[in-house]
């Protein structure tokens, strides 16, 4: 079968959150399954862009409203990632640095998708399944089907991969004219209250609809930002499938960027070795159990509530415990993380950045991962942590309740609470210290984790299953 993935982001060109990781790493495993898959993404300006010798492979242009556009497709040259990697560049609008993040992200995007669709119907080898994965991507399914240019695509079988539901594209009726020809009848698969709405639209026209955890797509039903009725509607043709981790990538015994490798058999010694490294480097007593949170400093991942639940865990634990932050994101938590440090300075560390390297050797080296997300449809830090031996403290939402059983539970790893406030992160905070310094079955534990397979493996059949149960 040929898969052909449509994504804003993907690992190693370019990273934002964990959608990059999964488009980054799902492809490789069905490929390795016996199938052929493929992704396209936008040319962002990028090290790895630079880095790395490309092919051109396809010109085209089009009008986008009255807007000219001249695009190429370029396609990574060697097969370094274990799939094909193909960019569209369209001069000006998508050969930019960031991801997101500018005004004209509507247009950009959608110019991206009009250039793949356009790519496509001259293209000859035509995939059997196009997935295309959050709202960038989202309008493909509804122009394959009512756009007159690409009626003959419309025996491709889609499929929407949700990675987050919060996000949802936005655009004002205006800009309707930009969607290449299209039957008016069908404006009802592009509206949602009065906007287009394009995840709303693929997850109207798409086959069928993924989101990346089982729990997430139930939440999705009671809390979607504005789409709960539709998954409700839509439930039918609604799944959940878990994501995994590339396990070539994170793989403590061959990871090359942290300091010391380890495996199940020497763990407890090589995780200290790891601590000891990264307790050096930012100052703190190797001796004390150590916290990390790494990820995007947003309001979905209660980035917001750290400063305070930290400040608060340090004043009210009568156990010391050190901290280091891990991200970047919004000016106001990142400002008050930095406070922080002129309070508890030798407990704690922030690196107010995004850093790929430092997150290895801080899953290496900490004893324990805090994720109080607010919203999580997967989730991938916590199985990141898993397979380094740190023990994951959520909060029991989406993907987090799917993947992290609590101590106190049969069979349980890990440290799970209910709320995202204050209270719930100190005492969940308090639980680990006193697991750490009063309990011996930390190393036991540590070995459990490390042997949870969270591997692509089992999802990535899934995936193509569920691209078979599709007939058209
Ligand atoms: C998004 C979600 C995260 C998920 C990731 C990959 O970043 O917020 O929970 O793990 O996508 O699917």
């Amino acid at each position: 079968m040929e898969i052909l993935h449509v994504s804003a982001e993907c690992y190693p060109m370019a990273k934002v959150g964990g959608l990059a990781d999964v488009v980054g790493s799902l492809p490789k495993y069905q490929n390795k399954l016996g199938h052929i898959a493929k992704v396209v993404m936008p040319m962002h300006r990028t090290s790895f862009l630079h880095a790395n010798e490309w092919e051109v492979v396809h010109k085209g242009a089009f009008i986008m409203g009255n807007i000219p556009l001249n695009f190429t497709i370029i396609k990574e040259k060697r097969n370094q990632l274990g799939f094909d990697l193909y960019c569209v560049d369209i001069y000006g609008w998508l050969d930019r640095e960031k991801v997101y993040g500018y005004d004209d992200d509507g247009e950009r995007y959608l110019a991206f998708q009009i250039a793949v669709a356009e790519w496509m119907v001259k293209w000859n080898h035509r995939p059997d399944v196009i997935n295309v994965h959050d709202y960038h991507a989202g309008l493909i399914p509804f122009m394959f089907r009512h756009s007159y240019a690409y009626k003959n695509l419309s025996n491709i079988r889609t499929v929407l991969t949700i990675h987050n539901a919060q996000y949802q594209g936005w655009m004002d009726w205006e800009k309707s004219g930009y969607i290449p020809d299209w039957d008016v009848w069908k404006w009802g698969m592009l509206d949602w209250n009065g906007q287009i709405n394009p995840l709303a639209s693929a997850v109207r026209c798409a086959d069928k609809v993924n989101t990346v955890s089982e729990g997430y797509m139930k939440e999705l039903m009671n809390a979607a930002n504005g789409l709960e009725k539709l998954f409700e509607y839509e439930k039918g043709k609604c799944s959940g499938i878990l994501n995994g981790i590339d396990y070539s990538v994170w793989d403590p015994e061959k990871d090359s960027f942290i300091l010391d490798n380890f495996s199940t058999k020497d763990a407890d010694h090589g995780k200290a070795r790891n601590k000891k490294k990264l307790c050096d480097e930012f100052g703190l007593d190797v001796q004390l159990p150590l916290f990390i949170f790494i990820g995007r400093l947003v309001a979905e991942k209660a980035a917001d509530l750290l400063p305070e639940a930290i400040n608060a865990a340090f004043e009210q634990s009568e156990e010391k415990f050190n901290f280091i932050v891990l991200g970047n994101g919004d000016p106001v938590v990142e400002h008050s993380l930095e406070q922080i440090h002129k309070t508890w300075f030798g407990y704690y560390h922030s690196q107010i950045q995004y850093n790929e390297k430092l997150s290895h050797q801080m899953y290496a080296g900490a004893d324990f991962l805090l994720m109080p997300s607010r919203v999580e449809p997967c989730g991938l830090n916590q199985l990141y942590a898993l397979r380094y031996g740190t023990m994951p403290v959520v909060r029991r939402t989406g993907g987090l309740a799917d993947t992290v059983i609590d101590i106190g539970d049969d069979n349980g790893y890990g440290i799970c609470f209910n709320n995202a406030n204050i209270q719930d992160i100190v005492s969940s905070i308090k639980r680990a210290v006193y697991l750490y310094n009063h309990s011996n079955t930390l190393s036991k534990l540590r070995l459990h984790m490390m042997k949870i397979n969270n591997s692509w493996e089992k999802s990535a059949q899934v995936y193509i299953d569920l691209y078979n149960s599709i007939y058209k």
